[in-house]
């Protein structure tokens, strides 16, 4: 016997033309969703239902559909990627939602992120961070060392990697009662910081990239841990820990 169901639900999803409008929430109802079904799944069929009655579809950012890309960013019922932990809007199904429910869908809200339309959201702050820092130089003469030619202690790739696993979705952002962008500013540092082949430009990267994520517009870390709790790739606060300490360091010998 199938486990999916169809339910009714009704949806106030935020609509906003562009920029510089006033944008406000919207209801829809909407019958007949598989249960089965994604959330992205769910907001396609909203799409097809509005485009056969004349309306305009709602606009959301999606990619990969499987966790990865880190751009399906949007508050539902007001948290960060939805009701699910340690997932992406896209993993979310739609049967973690009940017949008859009431789903209010919403863009990031936060100064460094704009929004440009409807459920769509300006993270190009995120690019400008990574730029500032975000990268290792290599040596590109034809006598790069491999890689492997270099031991790394285990904990600490293994914490590498786990910092690594940031996608850059901004859900921390979102999160946080400051739009605060340390969670992702410390996952990005920190992915350098644990390897040899992040140490050269270490000092700089670490003061280049907070220093960007405070011209951005991005608020103070004030501990709250917010971030932690909604990230969908589990990043720990372990990692901001790391970047303050990484900050005071390059602080004080610069
Ligand atoms: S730290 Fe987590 S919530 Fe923040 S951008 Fe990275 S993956 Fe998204
Ligand atoms: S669409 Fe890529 S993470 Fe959701």
């Amino acid at each position: 016997m199938s486990a999916d169901k169809a339910i009714n639900i009704t949806l106030k999803v935020w609509r906003q033309k562009n920029a510089d409008a006033k944008g406000a929430l919207e209801t829809y109802k909407l019958d007949g969703v598989s249960t089965s079904s994604s959330f992205l799944e769910m907001m396609d069929q909203l799409n097809e239902q509005l485009i056969n009655e004349g309306g305009s579809p709602v606009q959301f950012d999606h990619d990969c559909r499987e966790g990865i890309c880190g751009s399906c960013n949007m508050y539902i019922n007001g948290q960060p990627h939805g009701p699910a932990s340690l997932n992406t809007t896209c993993q979310l199904h739609m049967r973690s939602f009940k017949d008859g429910d009431t789903i209010y869908v919403e863009p990031w809200r936060a100064k460094a992120f704009p929004v440009i339309k409807d459920l769509v959201v300006d993270r190009s702050a995120f690019d400008r961070i990574q730029q500032a820092g975000g990268f290792v130089s290599v040596n590109t003469s034809g006598n790069t060392q491999d890689a492997n030619a270099i031991p790394i202690e285990k904990d600490n790739a293994d914490m590498a990697f786990d910092a690594a696993t940031c996608i850059g979705c901004g859900a921390c952002v979102a999160a946080c009662k400051n739009a605060s962008a340390s969670l992702f500013v410390a996952a990005k540092v920190s992915q350098y910081a644990l390897l040899p082949q992040g140490q050269v430009e270490a000092k700089d990267r670490v003061l280049n990239m907070v220093k960007q994520a405070q011209k951005e517009g991005f608020g103070p870390c004030s501990n709250t841990g917010a971030c932690e709790v909604e990230c969908p790739k589990g990043i720990s606060l372990e990692n901001i820990a790391r970047m303050n300490r990484e900050y005071l360091a390059a602080s004080l010998s610069k």
